[in-house]
């Protein structure tokens, strides 16, 4: 055997090393349905793909962890085929690629049909479908291989979303060395809605495969507690269960926004410039109000538009002087209910134009598409009411995303009592949104708030968006994680 090249041994260190470091892995490894970048559009037909990173609230949360250490994030990259690594600003990207059938039967089907609906009390009828169930367990497999494969020995896996409930179980089937966290963005039910799931006892031993299960709110932890004695076999208190001799924590972990980003470019001089703008625009009313949501229908936008109808009719509030603007982020348009929703937010909208409207003003301006931050920051410091009154919500970041913009200590924020921000929101006007005389009333009220209500309600309210921001919050899942 003859003695090898300099450059052979170059070489062959240099692929030693590098699959020592994909042994290795990562020390944090995210899992959520979908990864945090959007594929841009090319600019000539043969180029290869670009990435941009979405700028989405987990996101932010997320990219200071990230960047800290080694770690990867994996996720869906959308429709179309995606490489098998991607780099995103530093973050290390594992595209888990899906194929139309998969698509539609775990995430249109038993995540959009099944688990969206039932956990947001079944304000669409959920649907049972035994294909998409087969092909949601499919799927959270391949979600759990990727984050498997890529977690260093005794890594920290956080697992997102009610799209993945399986993921933290076939984990820890796989890899007992991990340490696994679960968060659940959405609200957790009660029994009497989760019982009718023909595999609840599935879903629940899969989220119990983690070491820790955060929910938005002390609710949906105690629902998680109850329905894992009675249909999983569970024992233990309120915040430890144990099955199977593993020890899984539960907790609430109010999920937040990135206070200071917000405040900061809400104060800047641009943004005061188009929010003054934005103000003439609309024809110059004494009030605007304002509803920002994706086009979804847990978010009550269909009976905002009808209570903001019925008080024009009832000329308790005067088209000349408050105009209503709504931004409804397209969403999951291919769901057929979503496309009933759509038909009837513009009938509605037409309606209300049509008969309150002049040439040249209108009570209601729609727009159907999402906004960059600026223009989105720059609507807040415009509206003097922001309307948030989902039938029922997770969080819901757009409430905090309006106190934290409020640099100005002014506007009013409505907001429902089912959203999970009314836990911490205790000094916005709180309203049931199934009550439309008591919705008609509060908005009236939000209209002529006086200055100095307006100012004792927002100073408490910033209070608490800005220390418990969404650095807090990821921080202190991880500590609990990790302790
Ligand atoms: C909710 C869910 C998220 C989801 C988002 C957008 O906020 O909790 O997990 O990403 O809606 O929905 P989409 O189906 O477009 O991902």
């Amino acid at each position: 055997m003859g003695e090898r090249s300099a450059a052979e041994r170059d070489r062959s260190d240099r692929r030693r090393r590098e699959d020592g470091a994909e042994r290795a892995g990562s020390e944090l490894v995210v899992v959520a349905n979908r990864l945090p970048v959007t594929r841009a559009p090319r600019a000539r037909p043969n180029q290869p793909d670009e990435w941009d990173l979405s700028p989405g609230g987990l996101v932010s949360a997320l990219t200071p962890v990230l960047q800290k250490r080694v770690s990867t994030w994996v996720g869906w990259p959308g429709a179309g085929p995606a490489p098998r690594r991607l780099e995103s600003q530093g973050i290390q990207l594992r595209p888990v690629s899906l194929t139309r059938a998969q698509v539609e039967g775990y995430y249109a089907g038993f995540s959009n049909h099944t688990i969206w609906p039932l956990y947001h009390d079944a304000v669409r009828p959920p649907r049972y479908h035994r294909p998409w169930w087969r092909c949601y367990v499919d799927v959270n497999r391949c979600f759990a291989e990727a984050a498997i494969a890529e977690a260093a020995p005794g890594a920290v896996v956080w697992v997102h979303d009610y799209h993945l409930q399986l993921v933290p179980r076939m984990i820890r089937e796989r890899r007992p060395d991990l340490r696994v966290g679960f968060f659940l963005h959405i609200p957790f039910p009660p029994q009497e809605l989760f019982a009718q799931i023909p595999w609840r006892r599935q879903i629940l031993e899969g989220l119990l495969g983690a070491d820790v299960v955060g929910f938005q709110t002390v609710v949906g932890a105690r629902n998680f507690a109850v329905l894992s004695r009675r249909y999983a076999g569970a024992e233990g208190e309120r915040d430890v269960l144990t099955l199977h001799g593993h020890r899984c924590r539960t907790g609430a972990f109010p999920i937040s926004i990135d206070f200071e980003k917000f405040a900061d470019l809400a104060a800047s001089p641009e943004i005061e410039r188009m929010a003054a703008a934005t103000r003439v625009r609309l024809g110059g009313p004494r009030r605007v109000l304002l509803g920002v949501d994706r086009l979804d229908y847990t978010k009550g936008i269909d009976v905002r538009l009808l209570v903001f109808e019925e008080l024009l009719r009832e000329r308790r509030l005067d088209p000349r002087e408050c105009v209503l603007v709504q931004v409804a982020v397209p969403s999951r348009e291919e769901v057929p209910d979503y496309q009933a929703l759509r038909h009837e937010v513009e009938r509605l909208v037409g309606s209300i134009n049509g008969e309150f409207g002049e040439v040249g003003r209108s009570p209601v301006h729609y727009l159907h598409r999402s906004l960059a931050m600026p223009e989105l920051v720059a609507l807040y410091r415009a509206a003097d009411v922001m309307l948030v009154t989902p039938v029922r919500d997770g969080m819901n970041l757009v409430a905090k995303e309006y106190v934290a913009s409020r640099v100005d200590g002014r506007g009013v924020l409505v907001l429902s009592e089912l959203a999970g921000a009314a836990h911490e929101l205790r000094h916005a006007m709180q309203v049931n949104p199934y009550d439309v005389e008591g919705l008609k009333d509060a908005l009236v009220r939000a209209v002529e708030m006086p200055d100095d209500e307006q100012e004792r309600r927002m100073t408490a309210l910033r209070r608490v968006v800005e220390r418990r921001n969404v650095h807090v919050w990821a921080r202190s899942f991880l500590a609990g994680l990790e302790g």
